[in-house]
């Protein structure tokens, strides 16, 4: 028997240990409620990995390397923010790469740049077991099962298509399926947000009759209207001439941060009745209005966008390689997950976020199909968009030889200063090659 004195020192020690096994026990707890974050927020990223609506990893590899893909492992490519590991570690199962071709291409080699990033982004998906280029939401959710990246091709800018249906049409065959309608330049048919380059200015901001037509083509084919870069009043346009659901492929809010690139609640409005998409861009300038932002200033704009339309009009466009300034916290394709803890912390369900991440997206690339096969009785649109609105001297315009005799000459069939036929034949023979392996 334990005599008075001895239990009661019997029974502090115990206390004393109690007391030490709780501390441990907190500090246990506070280490395992952390990890159980991240595991939490790493369990439902592989459930749902992230479809990611922009990067430009192709322009990198043209400013860096002029597109010679033997000179990087993209593996590890430093100096930029996107490479396998690094999407791998952030959980992106699936990114639409951009194929960007400078403004200033525009009336020049707009067509031919356009190939060539689709050829470089073509190779990097190829040639990368990682890798996997889709096609189609099938194809998109085939290559989740088989542990692939999978890449979608789009254009950034209506320009890349120089005005002409059937470059679009030889472009969808190529893989692209989705064309931001503009990039910092206006084109002849749509307006950009940017005021940057003094080109094709209109009193009309609207979409143009060809515009429309573009608009048309791309529901028919299958290809999803990106509105990112163009004008309100084109955005506006567009989505009311759109059958299928189209997308904003990178952008915030304006609410937020009041950058011409972001979108005013009104036309979310508009995009929610067409059950479109905004793609969250996390570019600090389009997040702050600065040099500087953090990630509870992106949250801002995910909960804003959720409180005006809902998370099932929500996604993620991250636009890494096509800006400089990320987020604290967010600097790479890797830091995704973080974003996605910070909205977990506000209180985000798993299943807004399981839209958020991959299911929005799925259900626009499936709705955007949907109308393409309604449309299959369609013919190929034979719309050409007025010589007037493209008189440029770089364009030469094809047309059965007239007779001869000064009086019956066309002042239609030659652009004012006609170069060589060289380049459009180049191009024609270019693509026609580029299908034979297709
Ligand atoms: C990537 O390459 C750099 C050198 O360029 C090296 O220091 C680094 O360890 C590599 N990282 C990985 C994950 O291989
Ligand atoms: C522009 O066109 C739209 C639609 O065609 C029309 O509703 C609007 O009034 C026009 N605006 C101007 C300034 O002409
Ligand atoms: C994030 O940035 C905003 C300004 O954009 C600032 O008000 C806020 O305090 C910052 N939050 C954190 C956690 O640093
Ligand atoms: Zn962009």
């Amino acid at each position: 028997m334990l005599s008075r004195k001895s239990a009661l020192s019997a029974s502090s020690g115990i206390w004393m240990k109690s007391l030490g096994h709780l501390v441990v026990l907190a500090s246990l707890c506070c280490l395992i409620s952390g990890y159980s974050e991240r595991d939490r927020v790493h369990d439902l990223m592989s459930k749902y990995p992230l479809i990611d609506g922009h990067n430009d990893l192709a322009l990198q590899l043209r400013i860096r390397h002029n597109n010679r893909l033997s000179q990087v492992d993209l593996h590890n490519v430093s100096k930029v923010a996107t490479d396998i590991t690094r999407l791998q570690a952030g959980h992106v199962q699936a990114q639409m790469f951009a194929v960007y071709v400078m403004c200033g291409a525009q009336e020049k080699d707009a067509v031919r740049l356009t190939l060539e990033q689709i050829d470089v982004i073509r190779r990097m998906c190829t040639e990368y077991q990682d890798f996997e280029l889709v096609t189609s939401a099938q194809e998109l959710r085939n290559s989740e099962m088989r542990h692939k990246i999978a890449c979608l091709i789009s254009i950034e800018g209506g320009h890349s298509i120089d005005s002409s249906l059937p470059a679009l049409r030889m472009f969808y065959q190529l893989g692209v399926r989705s064309m931001a309608l503009t990039h910092s330049c206006n084109t002849p048919w749509a307006e950009s947000s940017s005021k940057l380059y003094n080109v094709y200015q209109r009193q009309n901001n609207s979409l143009t009759h060809f515009g429309k037509a573009v608009v048309e083509e791309m529901n028919r084919l299958g290809m999803i209207v990106d509105l990112s870069h163009t004008s309100w009043d084109t955005a506006w346009a567009a989505l009311k001439h759109s059958k299928a659901p189209v997308i904003f492929s990178h952008s915030s809010s304006f609410s937020i941060c009041s950058h011409g690139r972001n979108v005013p609640d009104w036309l979310l409005l508009d995009l929610k009745k067409k059950h479109g998409l905004i793609m969250v861009n996390l570019h600090n300038n389009f997040i702050s209005c600065s040099d500087d932002a953090n990630i509870s200033r992106v949250a801002d704009h995910f909960d804003h966008i959720k409180k005006v339309i809902g998370a099932e009009s929500i996604g993620i466009g991250g636009d890494f390689e096509g800006a400089v300034s990320f987020p604290q916290g967010l600097e790479d394709v890797s830091k995704y997950p973080a974003l996605i803890q910070e909205l977990l912390q506000r209180n985000w369900t798993e299943s807004e976020l399981a839209d958020v991440l991959r299911k929005n997206f799925l259900r626009v690339f499936e709705e955007v199909e949907r109308v393409r096969d309604r449309m299959t009785l369609s013919r190929p649109s034979e719309v050409q968009i007025s010589f007037e609105e493209v008189q440029n001297p770089c364009r030469l315009v094809l047309r059965r030889p007239v007779p001869r005799g000064p009086s019956h000459q066309s002042p239609f069939s030659r652009a004012p200063h006609e170069p060589k036929g060289l380049p459009i034949l180049a191009i024609v023979l270019l693509l026609s090659s580029l299908l034979m392996i297709e």
